[in-house]
């Protein structure tokens, strides 16, 4: 990126014309007196990410595997359908805070036939590469901190903070959660997804991740409490629910879907020397089985949400698929009216 540039060689005041000329609904949902605070951009613009590329960390690589958007649709659709508020009025805006390179929006886009078709996604992210992504995808973007939200007060009917949220320093996550709670409306809703501490997940990134990819994962996850705890003193009612959040890849045979799973992992959490240095992709798939095996995390839990409990690959009418569990706890704020 060009020293000091909003995006990738975008200067703050080309963005905006941009996204007035392309995004209008976007654009008069930007609060330009935030976005041009000086601390705020200089917050912003100081920042490296390993998201940016893969001389950061994983940017490159996860950008590549997020090209099938459709992987978590699973999990995504369910997040989706938890943050629609219970009053919908004509089409649901959501603020997807932490949305990388748009994926939950490509896969809402992609699927007109179900009732994601009413949903409006704006992506929000930290990184000016995954933003500036979004935007050559079509969709409406905004570079932004989940900590310090470019958007008005009051102005999307939800806000989603997902697939990351452990990204953000345990210290600056309660200001996440008020920043999502400022702009949504009264009645709206925030989804905070993250994996618990003691889950399966947790352990794959501290042991596999973190000491095989370049950047590491050195990000503490969430307890439930935790997740609640971060709404304490704001207008708003929460429940924590677990949620089945697969990795779901389908094709013709067996080993296709294997192999492409294998390879998705390997580009999604940067780890494919690591998995490359196994005998052959079955092996590779044999110790993704024991990582991803959620059977004693999900017998601990009073009503464990259904699916496979360790990776599967089933076959249905001649189509196959490799399903990789993995479960979430998802905290669901309703902003008081
Ligand atoms: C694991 S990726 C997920 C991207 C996208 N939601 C997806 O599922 O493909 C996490 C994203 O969070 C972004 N991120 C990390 N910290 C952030 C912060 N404090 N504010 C906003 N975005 C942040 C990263 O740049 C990255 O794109």
């Amino acid at each position: 990126m060009s020293e000091g540039s909003y995006l990738p060689s975008v200067p703050l005041d080309e963005y905006v014309r941009i996204v007035a000329a392309q995004h209008p609904q976007l654009h008069g949902l930007l609060d330009l007196v935030r976005a041009r605070s000086a601390d705020t951009l200089s917050a912003l613009l100081s920042l490296t990410n390993e998201f940016d590329s893969d001389d950061t960390g994983r940017g490159d690589s996860y950008r590549r595997a997020q090209q099938d958007a459709f992987v978590r649709w699973t999990g995504a659709h369910r997040l989706l359908s938890l943050a629609t508020p219970a009053d919908p009025a004509g089409d649901v805006v959501i603020l997807d805070v932490l949305g990388g390179d748009g994926t939950i929006a490509r896969a809402v886009g992609g699927r007109a036939d179900s009732s994601a078709a009413k949903l409006t996604i704006l992506t929000g992210d930290i990184s000016g590469e995954m933003v500036a992504q979004a935007l050559a995808y079509g969709l409406p973007a905004v570079r932004q901190a989940a900590e310090a939200l470019l958007l008005r007060d009051d102005c999307v009917d939800a806000a989603l903070l997902a697939y990351g949220t452990h990204h953000i320093a345990p210290a600056d996550r309660p200001r996440a959660a008020a920043e999502a709670v400022r702009v949504v409306r009264p009645g709206g809703r925030v989804v905070l997804h993250d994996f618990d501490e003691s889950s399966p997940m947790a352990r794959f990134f501290t042991d596999v991740v973190h000491p095989n990819s370049s950047a590491g994962h050195d990000y503490p996850h969430f307890t439930r409490a935790e997740m609640a705890d971060h709404f304490d003193g704001l207008p708003v009612s929460v429940q924590v629910l677990d949620v089945y959040d697969p990795l779901v890849i389908r094709g013709s045979t067996a080993e296709e879907v294997r192999d492409r799973m294998c390879d998705y992992i390997a580009d999604m959490y940067g780890i494919r020397s690591y998995l490359s240095a196994q005998r052959n992709n079955s092996a590779a798939w044999d110790l993704l089985t024991e990582f991803f095996d959620h059977s004693e995390y999900l017998s601990g839990l009073s009503s464990p949400p259904t699916g496979p409990v360790r990776p599967v690959i089933r076959e249905h009418d001649g189509e196959f698929a490799a399903e990789v569990p993995r479960v979430a706890i998802v905290a669901v704020a309703e902003k008081a009216v």
